[in-house]
């Protein structure tokens, strides 16, 4: 018979998947900056690559709370947003709407942890790790901040940008 499998199992399962997308999205990142024609539009991704890695630092304390080894699970999503974004420097590089598309490449990642994070610590809360639902919920705020900076940078400059042919 099949193991039952509780609402810890699944936080851990979720936990292995932000892991092994956190760790992904730590390799991209600089691949991003390097790209990013608009110099704000750089230092932002500079900024979160600093920040994923303080988030990647948390997820392990997660993991040692749960008496857990640190461990990704492949996860196939975070695999097509990045795929995505690939394609987006590839297709548009050289092109005025190349900074837009990275903006909307960053922030389907962002949308993606978001909702993870938001996940995470809703069960955390639930299964009563409460130092595991901070540790959480400061990268779901971190998460959040990102995106919004990134809705800012499009409406301020790069969407503009990205129209002049
Ligand atoms: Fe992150
Ligand atoms: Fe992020």
């Amino acid at each position: 018979m099949a193991k039952i499998k509780t609402l810890e199992d699944l936080f851990l399962d979720t936990l292995k998947d932000i892991y092994y997308a956190e760790r992904k999205i730590l390799k991209a990142l600089p691949k991003m900056k390097r790209a990013a024609t608009n110099e704000d539009l750089a230092k932002a991704f500079e900024k979160h690559h600093a920040e994923t890695e303080e988030q990647i630092e948390r997820l392990q304390k997660v993991f040692e709370i749960m008496g857990k080894n640190a461990r990704g699970k492949t996860c196939d999503a975070i695999e097509g947003i990045i795929s995505e974004a690939e394609d987006i420097m590839d297709d548009f590089k050289g092109s005025p709407a190349l900074d837009a598309g990275l903006i909307s490449s960053a922030q389907a990642v962002e949308h993606y942890e978001i909702a993870r994070y938001g996940t995470l610590h809703r069960w955390a809360t639930e299964l009563g790790m409460k130092d595991a639902a901070k540790l959480l919920d400061q990268t779901l705020q971190q998460e959040w901040k990102t995106d919004e900076d990134l809705t800012t940078l499009a409406d301020k400059t790069v969407n503009d940008a990205a129209q002049k042919g």
